[in-house]
């Protein structure tokens, strides 16, 4: 399949789009060690994990990773950033691995990339599958109350810039992206996604046995307000 991110892949990193992933890494970290000090968070899947960012990121914290994304020019990327790092192509309903994890993310309203409800149930269960018990599922929703529809721009240097729109079509959201080299369109493509509600979320991480354990715009002291940041707890089953 060929999508926006295998187009979006050669500039995503130099955009600044993965900045976010950092700052949302950084924050976790601290939220890990302030709500659960004496639990062990040391092994971690990031799933839609696009070029690796925050998989770096755990790695350099000492976090053992790995990454899964449906994109296989997105993956490229990442492994060729993270070689150490194990890095699979491969949709995350889909997807299952005989491993268990202290807490799976999914970072950059990326499970909102799930249009179909019935993907996000699948995806809730291989998380469910994957999660050691009373694990954690760390991830962010778009609001899109307060995200702009207006065209806006990003230069990445004097010849190229992208021009990114956003429109609704019934439940999704769609982005628009176009990429120009000297005012030339090289591409264009558009990627959508579920505008979903936290409680709709909620229930049906619910209906698979997770609690939520904190929701916030304000991510663990980060000033970023425009995604909710969830942490889900799977309880024993
Ligand atoms: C906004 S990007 C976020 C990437 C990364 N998590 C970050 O924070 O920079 C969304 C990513 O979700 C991936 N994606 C979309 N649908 C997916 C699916 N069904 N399975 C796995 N990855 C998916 C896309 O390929 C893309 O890399």
């Amino acid at each position: 399949m060929h999508d926006l991110y295998d187009d979006f892949a050669k500039v995503y990193d130099e955009c600044g789009v993965d900045d976010y992933s950092l700052s949302f890494g950084k924050g976790m970290l601290k939220y890990l060690d302030l709500i659960h000090p004496d639990e062990s968070f040391k092994k971690n899947l990031d799933i839609c994990c696009g070029t690796g960012t925050l998989c770096g990121f755990f790695k350099d914290n000492g976090i053992k990773t790995k990454g899964v994304d449906i994109s296989n020019e997105m993956i490229k990327v990442a492994q060729s950033k993270y070689p150490d790092i194990e890095f699979v192509t491969c949709d995350v309903s889909k997807y299952s691995d005989d491993e268990t994890y202290d807490f799976i993310t999914c970072s950059d309203d990326a499970l909102q990339h799930i249009t179909n409800i019935d993907d996000i149930k699948k995806t809730i269960k291989n998380v469910n599958k994957l999660l050691r018990p009373n694990g954690l599922f760390i991830l962010d929703l778009n609001n899109f109350n307060l995200i702009s529809f207006e065209k806006s721009n990003k230069s990445l240097d004097e010849t190229r810039r992208l021009v990114y729109q956003l429109h609704r079509e019934n439940e999704l959201v769609c982005y628009n992206v176009k990429y120009y080299e000297n005012d030339e369109l090289l591409w264009e493509n558009n990627v959508f996604e579920l505008d979903i509600s936290v409680d709709e979320l909620t229930q049906m991480l619910n209906d698979e046995g997770f609690i939520l354990e904190s929701c916030s715009q304000h991510f663990f002291f980060e000033k970023q307000i425009k995604k909710w940041k969830l942490v889900y707890k799977k309880t024993d089953d």
